[in-house]
């Protein structure tokens, strides 16, 4: 079935290689927001708070504090002079609620919205699980009450990753072939289809 939801979200995908050329305001940052800001979120109690960041400085302090492409170990990602230029930091502030199972889950909903917001705008993202949360902490010297959880990398796409299907192998690694092409393998809908 074709509908616009489901071409956004195949479009949607993870980018480790941007132009950056092309900046993101801080005006479309807080749009990306205000889309999560409407989003599910468990019990209602809205525990995430969100650091935006666009500020050459700043986002050149963070960038050596997020790994990227743990299964691509032949090249640098992102390339130098191919960095994201800005960084949304979504927190979950414990002066609300204790950190939880559904924490992880409001983050979830919350980082896929600024995803496919991004992508609507011509911007792209990387979602960074593995990074540095003291040097984040520090960076934006945050209350104790802030717990960083999830980094979002921001930027104008300069590469298009590919959907493929997983082979005989039964390997879910991305990779990239001989023309630099980022490919994703996703398990088919019969697969997943209980
Ligand atoms: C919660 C979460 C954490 C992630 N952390 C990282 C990370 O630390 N570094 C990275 O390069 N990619 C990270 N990713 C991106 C995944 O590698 C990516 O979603 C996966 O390869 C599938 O690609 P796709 O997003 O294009 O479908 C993360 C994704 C999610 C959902």
């Amino acid at each position: 079935m074709n509908s616009d939801i489901f071409a956004l979200t195949y479009e949607a995908r993870s980018v480790r290689v941007f132009d950056e050329e092309r900046l993101p305001s801080k005006e479309l940052l807080c749009h990306f927001v205000d889309c999560a800001r409407v989003t599910p979120s468990a019990g209602n109690m809205q525990v995430l708070k969100y650091k935006v960041c666009c500020d050459a400085d700043t986002v050149k302090q963070l960038r050596p504090l997020t790994r990227w492409a743990g299964y691509i170990k032949d090249k640098k990602l992102p390339p130098d002079g191919k960095e994201p230029t800005a960084f949304i930091v979504i927190c979950h502030d414990k002066s609300i609620g204790a950190v939880t199972p559904f924490t992880q889950m409001d983050v979830g909903i919350a980082a896929q919205t600024v995803n496919l917001a991004a992508r609507e705008a011509g911007f792209a993202l990387c979602m960074i699980g593995s990074f540095d949360k003291d040097g984040v902490r520090k960076l934006f010297d945050l209350e104790d009450d802030l717990e960083p959880q999830l980094v979002l990398a921001i930027g104008a796409p300069a590469e298009e990753p590919v959907i493929c299907s997983v082979d005989e192998t039964g390997s879910i690694k991305y990779f990239r072939d001989s023309a630099d092409i980022h490919f994703v393998p996703k398990r088919s809908l019969e697969e997943i289809l209980l």
